[in-house]
């Protein structure tokens, strides 16, 4: 903390100072949108208590200027730094902790974590038991499980979107060839079962060259996820999920995660398989491969 932070103010500069927020609240008041007069007065009187208690100068009030300016420099359609600012500031995991509420039935929903930047509308679709990877580098892994609501009665034909790292680290859209790899949607069937085969995640860093990454530098934290598997699921009268699972044996999750997106109801075993080790459906592998098991809850959707 600088001395300037520490410095007391007098009664007469704090009164100043609560009537240009009390100012700004008010100037929202004729807002006819109910919601964004609630919006915009908080946020403007929590950025006014930031800059008020931290005694901000206008040099670095500048420099989150043009932080944040640099921030929108960067992003275009394949690079979104907003999104990564939100995810590392914890911001996205506590938007996402107030819209999912815990929802306990006959068995818990699943938890829901962050999105991040690299899902894409364009997956392949595949049939029950394809494979994700469409050339992405990796171990094969056999993923399967079901999805069933709350109340413990399988969801058929639930939409299940799925999207990975190659063992590079790297998703397909971070490749400049245009490339569609480690993704896929497929459907649950009349069961509620559903099984496919991906990659077994490996841990990697977030995009960090950029405004993000300088300051998870400077703040002396690393850009690493711990190893994980996207999903979302989506079925009618039930809550979106979007969700990773992470792999147990992960070094990453003790160390941590860059976003803050690990629960310990989201750590599944993935069990390693030796070369030859018969698969679950014939397929024959040359190396070793990994298998696990996620069996998905979903909300009712005005949970
Ligand atoms: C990811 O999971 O791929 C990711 C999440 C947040 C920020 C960057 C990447
Ligand atoms: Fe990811």
């Amino acid at each position: 903390m600088t001395e300037t932070a520490h410095r007391s103010i007098s009664r007469e500069q704090a009164a100043i100072e609560q009537a240009l927020t009390e100012e700004l609240v008010a100037s929202f008041a004729h807002a006819e949108d109910r919601r964004l007069r609630q919006l915009m007065g908080a946020l403007t009187r929590h950025l006014h208590a930031f800059i008020r208690e931290v005694r901000l100068t206008e040099h670095e009030w500048n420099t989150a200027i043009a932080f944040l300016t640099e921030a929108g420099q960067i992003t275009d359609d394949r690079r979104q730094e907003y999104i990564l600012l939100s995810d590392v500031l914890g911001a996205s995991m506590q938007t996402i902790a107030v819209n999912n509420e815990a929802v306990y039935g006959a068995s818990s929903a699943t938890e829901a974590t962050v999105f991040g930047p690299f899902f894409t509308e364009d997956a392949p679709e595949i049939p029950i038991g394809g494979d994700i990877a469409g050339g992405a580098h990796g171990q094969p892994c056999w993923v399967e499980g079901t999805v069933t609501d709350t109340e413990g009665n399988p969801v058929p034909g639930a939409r299940i979107e799925v999207w990975e790292a190659d063992d590079e680290g790297f998703y397909d859209v971070q490749y400049s060839d245009g490339r569609v790899a480690g993704r896929a949607r497929l459907a649950s069937d009349a069961q509620g079962r559903y099984a496919f085969w991906g990659l077994t995640p490996t841990p990697y860093p977030i995009p960090h060259d950029g405004p993000v990454g300088r300051m998870l530098a400077a703040t002396g934290r690393s850009p690493v996820r711990a190893a994980h598997l996207h999903f979302m699921v989506t079925a009618p009268k039930l809550r979106t999920l979007v969700t990773h699972i992470f792999v147990k044996d992960d070094p990453q999750i003790a160390i941590g995660d860059s976003v803050f997106g690990v629960k310990d109801s989201l750590i599944k075993e993935f069990h390693t398989q030796a070369a030859g080790a018969p698969t679950p459906d014939g397929r024959r592998l040359e190396g070793d491969w990994s298998r696990t098991r996620f069996d998905i809850v979903l909300a009712p959707a005005d949970a």
